[in-house]
């Protein structure tokens, strides 16, 4: 059965509201003028996520003791970029930690997955000179979004119906659904009013080279959702199918050891992230 993206945007918004939390986030993040007291403001209206952010600042992890009391304290000690992604990523957390059976994903899974190819992407800007570490951070988290739309539907699908060559997972949503999980994300992140880099990093991670624009940032997103695949985490059903373009690696000047390296710094920083993040 076909849908159209307007039947498929109903199911979207059928989903928990977390993504307006994290919408409203990543609005702070736009704005040129964030600063430790803008941010402070705005989590004022918010005690629970001001108390998180105290956590962090006060965690074993940073290793402050339980000096920080104030969220503007908190921003200098571990950086306004850093303060906006924990709370992003936990905010996304809730919404991404579930288990996605249409997918043959165990709770957790697409959300680990989302979280290394988060970071993954964020090592490549950073050892590449790439200039857009926090947008390749934001883009690796969410560039999946489209999946829990089409988790539901898939769980009353006849996927007998799906063409016999499962080459790619990909061409399977598209001859169920009429599009796949990328264009569907996109659509959604643009409705969410969502920076138009991550639209096209949502709506691109799957096939780089017919990334009209941002190709940098869609090819860092690629390879480290490849790196996510080869660690083996969140691979689902179609993960032995991923289709990988070796030139997004040439684009992003890297080769096949800086690869494997970014694959292993990702399995360590995702440790540290997800003690973080339970912890708070
Ligand atoms: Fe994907």
């Amino acid at each position: 059965m076909k849908y159209s993206i307007e039947e498929l945007i109903q199911e979207a918004d059928k989903l928990p509201p977390l993504p307006q939390a994290a919408q409203k986030a990543l609005a702070i993040l736009r704005r040129p003028e964030s600063n430790a007291a803008g941010l402070a403001r705005v989590l004022g209206t918010d005690q629970v996520l001001t108390t998180r952010v105290l956590r962090w600042a006060n965690s074993a992890y940073y290793g402050m003791g339980n000096r920080i009391v104030t969220v503007q304290q908190a921003v200098v000690v571990l950086g306004l970029n850093t303060v906006q992604e924990l709370i992003t990523t936990y905010m996304v957390s809730d919404y991404l930690n579930r288990p996605l059976p249409g997918y043959d994903l165990q709770r957790g899974e697409l959300w680990q997955h989302s979280l290394g190819t988060a970071i993954g992407a964020k090592l490549i800007s950073k050892q590449h000179h790439l200039n857009f570490d926090e947008e390749a951070y934001f883009a690796g988290l969410l560039c999946d979004i489209g999946k829990l739309v089409f988790e539901k539907l898939l769980r009353t699908t006849d996927l007998r119906q799906a063409p016999d060559d499962p080459s790619s997972f990909l061409a399977m949503e598209f001859a169920t659904f009429g599009i796949d999980h990328a264009i569907l994300g996109a659509e959604m992140a643009r409705r969410w009013q969502l920076p138009d880099n991550l639209v096209a990093v949502i709506a691109f991670h799957h096939q780089p080279e017919a990334a009209p624009q941002h190709q940098m940032l869609v090819s860092a997103i690629h390879v480290a959702d490849a790196a996510m695949m080869m660690l083996g985490v969140g691979i689902g059903i179609d993960g032995l199918h991923y289709p990988f373009d070796q030139d997004a690696l040439k684009r992003l000047g890297m080769n096949e050891e800086d690869l494997l390296r970014v694959v292993s710094q990702i399995a360590d920083e995702m440790e540290h992230a997800k003690e973080l993040i339970s912890n708070a």
